[in-house]
């Protein structure tokens, strides 16, 4: 993969959580020109990135993939150009086999041309994904964990050859997620991201899932890799009508908090998959949270590790730059609780000084211990330890 690139975990947006294949060029260039009014941009993200869906099933004589004209009328290279004159960077979306997921065209035997064509379009992340690979819509070919490896090597050096600095996002599923799926700890040197679950949806549930599955990969998260729990889903109100009613028990403000919160403690990529045009103040105040995302960010990157469980409520921790450490307490019960965390699980003693970064409040100086007091159900208390 590309040196020097993604050295901390990349911000942006994503369209698949809340337009699916309906995405378009106009929604686009609204969500981009929102991704600045709102202040995200100051608050650090950069990319936006168009998933499934921009293609036809085609390709022309020449071998090019044919973008869908009817959502992209002005093609992919003018919208990139648009997306750079707002100081912002382009994505793009493609997967090794024949077809996508939602069976448009893929890269299939296509690498080089494709590549050459993201970077012709200016093209900054690419998010390739595996599904059905290699076969076609009517015959499943069998495929093996060596094709599957090779085929995320072979985009990798595509990408390389054209020349252009692109953040390489991959989803293997050879023969299933994380550590089990045989892709570690290979795919920390073909990507600078790696998918570490199924699909999250905008549920309490299945945001722990994803939490969970990511959870157990920190150590191979470092500058220029990160594991990816997938994009969040903070402040998408538009899941329930794409999927027709499907898991509509939809996360409340305080679990969209819940679920930013533990995506900055795993030094997740921050990848938002709201509708940036009609943010709430309270969505934006969780997604532009400057403190919580210094965590996300910090130049050490280290992915925090759950150190203790009690039932329900958990503690974590993040080391960071300057001998500082992020902690998050989590309850994940439905009812108020303490937690308690003490200086020697942290691996640190005397007194230390905690700040509350959804408070924005120092709390004092700490000797040997903090005590979270009455945590909210779902809710995870977020706090900066320093000297
Ligand atoms: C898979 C991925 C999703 C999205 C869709 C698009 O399900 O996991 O993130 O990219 O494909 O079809």
């Amino acid at each position: 993969k590309q040196e020097g690139v993604a050295l901390t975990p990349p911000m942006g947006w994503n369209s698949w959580n809340c337009f699916r294949v309906e995405v378009n060029e106009e929604k686009v260039m609204e969500i981009a020109d929102a991704m600045v009014s709102s202040g995200m941009k100051d608050a650090g993200y950069e990319y936006i990135i168009i998933d499934d869906g921009w293609m036809t099933d085609q390709r022309d004589p020449n071998g090019h993939i044919i973008v869908d004209s009817e959502k992209f009328p002005s093609g992919m290279k003018a919208l990139g150009d648009y997306i750079h004159n707002l100081g912002l960077k382009f994505g793009i979306y493609s997967a090794p086999g024949c077809y996508t997921c939602q069976e448009l065209m893929g890269s299939y035997e296509h690498e080089q041309i494709d590549a050459n064509d993201y970077a012709a379009w200016g093209v900054d992340y690419l998010k390739y994904d595996w599904c059905k690979y290699p076969s076609t819509k009517e015959v499943a070919l069998e495929t093996s964990v060596s094709d599957c490896r090779e085929s995320f090597e072979l985009m990798r050096d595509c990408l390389r050859k054209t020349g252009r600095s692109i953040v390489y996002s991959v989803h293997v599923q050879c023969v299933g997620w994380g550590t089990e799926g045989d892709s570690y700890p290979w795919v920390t040197d073909v990507a600078h991201l790696h998918r570490s679950s199924d699909d999250i949806k905008d549920n309490w549930d299945r945001m722990l899932y994803c939490l969970d599955e990511n959870a157990e990969l920190w150590e191979y998260a470092r500058p220029g890799f990160w594991n990816d729990p997938d994009m969040l889903e903070v402040g998408n109100t538009t899941q329930e009508r794409l999927w027709g009613g499907i898991d509509s028990t939809k996360m409340t403000t305080l679990e969209y908090r819940t679920h930013f919160s533990m995506w900055c403690m795993m030094a997740a990529p921050l990848i938002a998959g709201n509708d940036l045009r009609s943010m709430t103040p309270e969505i934006i105040e969780i997604l532009t949270n400057h403190e919580v995302i210094a965590i996300d960010q910090d130049p050490l990157g280290k992915q925090g590790r759950r150190i203790r469980v009690d039932g329900e409520l958990e503690v974590w921790c993040k080391e960071l730059s300057g001998n500082r450490r992020a902690v998050a307490l989590l309850n994940r019960s439905n009812e108020p609780a303490d937690i308690v965390v003490s200086w020697k699980e942290l691996g640190i003693s005397g007194k230390y000084k905690v700040r509350d970064l959804w408070e924005h409040k120092n709390l004092g100086k700490f000797k040997g211990k903090f005590i979270g007091g009455n945590i909210k159900p779902h809710d995870a208390v977020v706090l900066l330890i320093s000297k």
